[in-house]
């Protein structure tokens, strides 16, 4: 791969430890890949933050790159395994709250920013149409490329971390044009009414279309909280890092007729729903993932008006949407139902397996998909529904 005479100094550990090894890392992967070069980035996104996924050796390899390492380009974090601030009320243990605090302290110490939140695009880390970023939250990825048309690979924790301190990715993937074309034609028959019926159907095509980039047709209009719910469900059924959607993605209509095509009808989009919920009552309710947006939160405020939440009610959202839902009057009407506020954190990335709850209601099908595969038993609905659930 060729290098600059500064990436050859980087790699070279002119920079210090911590450079030098990231600098291994994104040559490592860039001749995996086949890159024949780097490019610099504008913004990173690292995930690997909760304790539940990092463990020991993660703050391990935190702690030896944060010896001499620093971010060299603005850097944010992903949700870690419990609120910041809050986590007693969360019912999270000392043991673990220790343990993810020295977390949080080491990503500081590297200069990142403690923003912990999966949707950065709402809380001012928004990328530019066509810049080179290396975000590893899988929904944000795909909401990056195909609604912000940024151009970002999904990374894993390591090698975003690795183009945080040394600002840089390999040039690859989907940071080239030729990458970024759809493979599959989605026709959009079915009648899609809410987030949610978004969130079903990009689990469907997730499934379908697995790495592929599916070409969305049909769809009349579609908001950021549509857009956000169907970037996540893309990419936990399948290894999805773009789409394509008329009137959303600014590449959209380059090369959709090569693609084949395949009929999202009513009848897939009802059966996805359905294989989306186990039996059993739900002992825990959550919703934003991804992170709220200050719309649904207004709306989950109005849902809750009059009503005493009857069990554990969590509401993920970033800091910041909570710092503005806070200005807006939503955040005092939400806590005075008694639901909590899960800032920083969310239902998949907290231990809440450890917190004994058996039944999760959730508006979201990634949070489904994750929550089985963590033993727990899944009811997905509709944020209304959510909210009654919770309130019953
Ligand atoms: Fe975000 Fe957690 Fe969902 S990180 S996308 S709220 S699983």
């Amino acid at each position: 791969m060729e290098l600059t005479s500064e990436e050859r100094g980087l790699l070279a550990g002119n920079e210090g430890r911590a450079a030098r090894k990231c600098m291994q890392i994104l040559v490592a992967l860039g001749e995996i890949y086949g890159a024949e070069s780097l490019v610099e980035v504008s913004s990173v996104q690292v995930s690997g933050v909760s304790y539940k996924n990092l463990g020991d050796a993660g703050i391990e390899f935190l702690s030896e790159l944060a010896e001499d390492g620093r971010a060299r380009v603005r850097s944010t974090l992903n949700p870690a395994g419990m609120s910041l601030t809050d986590w007693r009320a969360q019912g999270i243990p000392q043991g673990f709250a220790e343990k993810q605090l020295e977390v949080i302290d080491a990503y500081r110490r590297l200069g990142l920013e403690i923003s912990c939140t999966c949707t950065p695009y709402l809380a001012g880390n928004e990328p530019s149409f066509g810049q080179h970023i290396a975000w590893s939250e899988s929904s944000a990825v795909v909401y990056a490329n195909s609604v912000l048309g940024a151009k970002t690979n999904r990374e894993g924790g390591p090698s975003a971390l690795a183009s945080s301190l040394t600002g840089r990715t390999p040039l690859y993937g989907y940071h080239l044009d030729e990458n970024r074309l759809p493979t599959l034609t989605i026709n959009v028959e079915a009648d899609l009414k809410s987030p949610e019926d978004f969130s079903a159907m990009g689990y469907f095509v997730g499934k379908t279309v697995k790495d592929g980039v599916p070409y969305f047709r049909g769809i009349r209009s579609a908001g950021v909280e549509e857009l956000k719910t169907l970037s996540a469900a893309l990419a936990s059924s399948g290894g999805v890092t773009m789409f394509h959607m008329e009137g959303i993605t600014p590449e959209a209509g380059v090369g959709p007729a090569r693609s084949q095509a395949v009929s999202l009808t009513q009848a897939i989009l009802a059966e996805t729903t359905a294989a989306l919920s186990d039996v059993g009552a739900p002992d825990f309710v959550s919703v934003g993932c991804p992170h709220c947006s200050l719309t649904e939160l207004a709306t989950i405020a109005e849902l809750l008006r009059g009503r005493r939440v009857t069990r554990e009610f969590w509401v993920c959202c970033s800091g910041e949407v909570k710092r503005r839902s806070d200005e807006a009057g939503y955040s005092a009407a939400i806590e005075r139902s008694g639901a909590k506020f899960a800032t920083d954190t969310c239902m998949v990335v907290a231990p809440i397996e450890d917190l004994g709850h058996k039944v999760v209601a959730t508006n979201s099908a990634k949070a489904c998909h994750y929550l089985r595969n963590s033993g727990l038993r899944v009811r997905f609905l509709p944020l209304e529904e959510c909210v009654l659930e919770a309130t019953r």
